[in-house]
């Protein structure tokens, strides 16, 4: 069946309308969510419609941040080599990309990260499914299928500091040498920042670094000041996950808001807050219809914020009716590589398929997903006119 797509598109909508986010102007506001997908070499997306904003999947940013196979690096020259012709195509293609790092809340124990060989061989096997959309094999953060890779230590004030650098230098590769646009600070989870947020260290950590939430926000807005002094504010986003059901702390509501009245003072310029929405993990994925959603976060930010988690086409619509509001995909973008050009002429779109969300270093349920034939046939109408316009 062939669609008019003249006819079928809500151009009216915010959502297709460009917005400036940072120093970028992106050409709609559905962004790509950070997606972990396990085709990293050891030694080691979707761009197709213009003006769109990619966000990586995390990234190790130094040895102390952690390690597993397959899940991408940013800490030397070999690194920075290997993303440089990522980030390019996806210039080349006129769109954004921030590079997302994470910290996990342990240290990788001495015999794995001796033994790369052994490491590689615990990861080999298929990852389990997971209903959180993490990877299942980093469900939890100190082990994977089952074996324990991590150790949970008291974090010093040394080892905070250690994380910071690592940090820093990684955003400046990332922006300077990989040329990428930004890079977004992950807190979400229970992951190493946000444990601090949650009080999930108790006693074992720095005393300046828990207890009150000005302590407990500390290694956050320390670690944001020094990236912002590296690369600036409008190169960095900042990713919460304030109602998630993994990790919870009894004050997590107030712990996230006074963060984000401690962003608001100090960081004002950043990119954007990116906020995960309240979603029922354990029973697949689906919003959770409630008053309380990203949106009493940009009661306090007012500034550009991302809204992931559950959304479809219509709530995408409907959340886009806020000003400065963008909505961020995760499934169904890795499903559809031209998902802004099907949304925005509300075409069907592809369903993905979970159980190749993790298949290590294959290209099936990466880069194998069709394009529809109506975006394939634009596209080769714009180059045609393009051509006849060059020639
Ligand atoms: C395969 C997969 C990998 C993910 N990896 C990451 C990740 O690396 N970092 C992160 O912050 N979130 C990660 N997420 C969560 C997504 O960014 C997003 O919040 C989640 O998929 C919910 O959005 P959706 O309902 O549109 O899929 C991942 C999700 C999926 C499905």
């Amino acid at each position: 069946m062939t669609i008019d797509i003249e006819n079928t598109s809500s151009y009216d909508s915010k959502l297709f309308h460009s917005i400036m986010i940072g120093n970028m102007e992106l050409q709609h506001r559905i962004v790509h969510a950070p997606a972990t997908r396990l085709r990293c070499h050891e030694d080691g997306m979707r761009s197709a419609v213009p003006g769109t904003l990619l966000i990586t999947e995390s990234i190790f940013s130094g040895l102390k941040s952690g390690g597993f196979s397959n899940i991408p690096c940013l800490y030397n020259e070999q690194h920075v080599e290997a993303w440089k012709p990522i980030v390019k195509g996806i210039h080349d293609k006129k769109c954004f990309v921030f590079m997302q790092f994470w910290n996990l809340p342990g240290e990788l124990k001495p015999d794995y990260l001796e033994d790369q060989e052994r490491l590689e061989n615990v990861t080999q096997g298929e990852c389990p499914m997971d209903p959180t959309g993490l990877p299942a094999a980093l469900g939890s953060a100190y082990s994977i299928c089952g074996e324990s890779l991590y150790i949970d230590k008291y974090m010093s004030k040394l080892d905070i500091n250690e994380h910071i650098a690592e940090y820093r230098e990684a955003a400046k590769r990332a922006v300077f040498g990989c040329d990428a646009d930004g890079i977004e600070v992950h807190q979400v989870n229970g992951f190493l920042l946000d444990k601090f947020v949650l009080n999930g260290f108790g006693e074992k950590c720095d005393p300046n670094y828990r207890g009150s939430l000005e302590n407990r926000v500390r290694f956050c807005l320390e670690l944001i000041q020094s990236v912002v002094e590296a690369i600036g504010q409008e190169r960095v986003g900042y990713r919460i996950s304030p109602y998630s059901d993994i990790w919870r702390s009894k004050d997590h509501v107030e712990a996230h808001t006074y963060l984000v009245q401690r962003l608001r003072e100090n960081f004002p310029k950043l990119a954007y807050l990116h906020v995960i929405e309240p979603r029922k993990y354990w029973t697949g994925h689906e919003q959770i219809l409630q008053e309380k959603n990203s949106l009493e976060y940009q009661k306090l930010w007012k500034q550009p914020l991302l809204s992931a988690g559950g959304h479809d086409r219509d709530s995408a619509l409907q959340l886009t009716t806020q000003d400065n509001v963008l909505v961020v995909f995760g499934r169904y973008f890795l499903a559809n590589p031209d998902l802004p050009f099907r949304l925005k002429h509300n075409l069907p779109l592809n369903k993905w398929n979970r159980s190749k969300f993790y298949a290590k270093k294959r290209p099936e349920g990466y880069i194998d997903y069709p394009f529809c034939d109506e975006f394939i046939r634009e596209t080769a109408k714009a180059e045609n006119i393009k051509q006849e316009n060059e020639s």
